[in-house]
């Protein structure tokens, strides 16, 4: 396997251990070129999470470990590094459920994300460039953001990680539990980023808002990638459309292919 020159973000058969025990990640690789929106799309406990985890550095904390595989990042090997080091290096993330330090102001959310940079011009730069995107952030600047709305802490979780000024975002389920119209938004805003040069790795349980905005998509399952290629096929598959758009029951796209086959040869 050669690492192609445009690729920002390579990771490369990857296996992740919990506990020393229970493994998640198994042999799983995927790309993020230069520039470009990924979709990384699956069901619950197929492994995403754990996947952006190896990759910013968090995994230590779950009782993690990468046991096999690689991480490229900009050209350089950073497989196991610690996240400091992967967000000096321009990889930030956006967790999943949006936390926010909910007890102190979103100004000093914002500024908790800076703590990477070193000079202060560098830090009133990035500041502006988060309150131009996320207007709402503006106004409410003094207020404690454990009393902004689930669609406004996850705006203030995304400008923290922008903070850090990363050449790449990697966002974990940003629409969840999100109101249409605030989904629709963060779409935007997500776009909006890309536009202005950074790189993104956005993980979604909604496959239709991911693959509208992303170039390429995966689909996860079981810690494996299941399925990949440019988003506008995915989002034409028909196995992609009943799995994560139909009111399916079935509980993997594995599942579905067959129950599709099936169809068709009793029809
Ligand atoms: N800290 C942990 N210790 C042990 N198992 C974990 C831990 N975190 C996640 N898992 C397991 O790993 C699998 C994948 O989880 P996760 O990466 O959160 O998937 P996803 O984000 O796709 O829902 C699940 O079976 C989950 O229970
Ligand atoms: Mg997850």
């Amino acid at each position: 396997m050669t690492a192609d020159d445009t690729d920002l973000l390579s990771v490369r058969n990857l296996e992740v251990v919990y506990d020393d025990v229970v493994a998640v990640l198994h042999g799983l690789s995927l790309t993020v070129p230069s520039g470009a929106i990924v979709a990384l799309l699956g069901a619950n406990g197929a492994g995403k999470t754990t996947l952006l985890r190896a990759v910013s550095g968090l995994l230590r904390p779950h009782r993690g470990v990468i046991t096999k595989g690689v991480v490229h990042f900009d050209g350089v090997d950073v497989t196991r590094a610690d996240p400091a080091e992967m967000v000096r290096r321009g990889i930030a993330q956006v967790m999943e459920g949006r936390r926010v330090f909910a007890e102190v102001t979103v100004e000093e959310n914002l500024r908790a994300g800076a703590y990477t940079r070193r000079s202060r011009s560098e830090v009133r730069e990035s500041y502006d460039r988060v309150l131009g995107l996320f207007p709402a952030l503006a106004r409410y600047r003094r207020s404690v953001a454990g009393y902004l709305s689930g669609g406004e802490q996850q705006m203030l979780a995304i400008g923290r990680a922008l903070m850090a000024d990363p050449t790449i975002l990697l966002l974990d389920e940003p629409s969840l539990g999100l109101a249409p119209q605030m989904v629709a938004q963060v779409r935007e805003v997500i776009v909006e980023i890309n536009r202005q040069g950074t790189s993104v790795l956005l993980v979604e349980q909604n496959a239709a808002m991911a693959l509208s905005i992303a170039t390429f998509g995966y689909v996860m399952e079981t810690g494996k990638i299941a399925l990949d290629g440019p988003a506008a096929d995915l989002l034409a598959d028909a196995d992609i459309r009943e799995f994560y758009l139909g009111a399916t029951t079935r509980r993997s796209l594995a599942d579905v292919k067959t129950y599709r086959r099936k169809k068709r040869w009793s029809a």
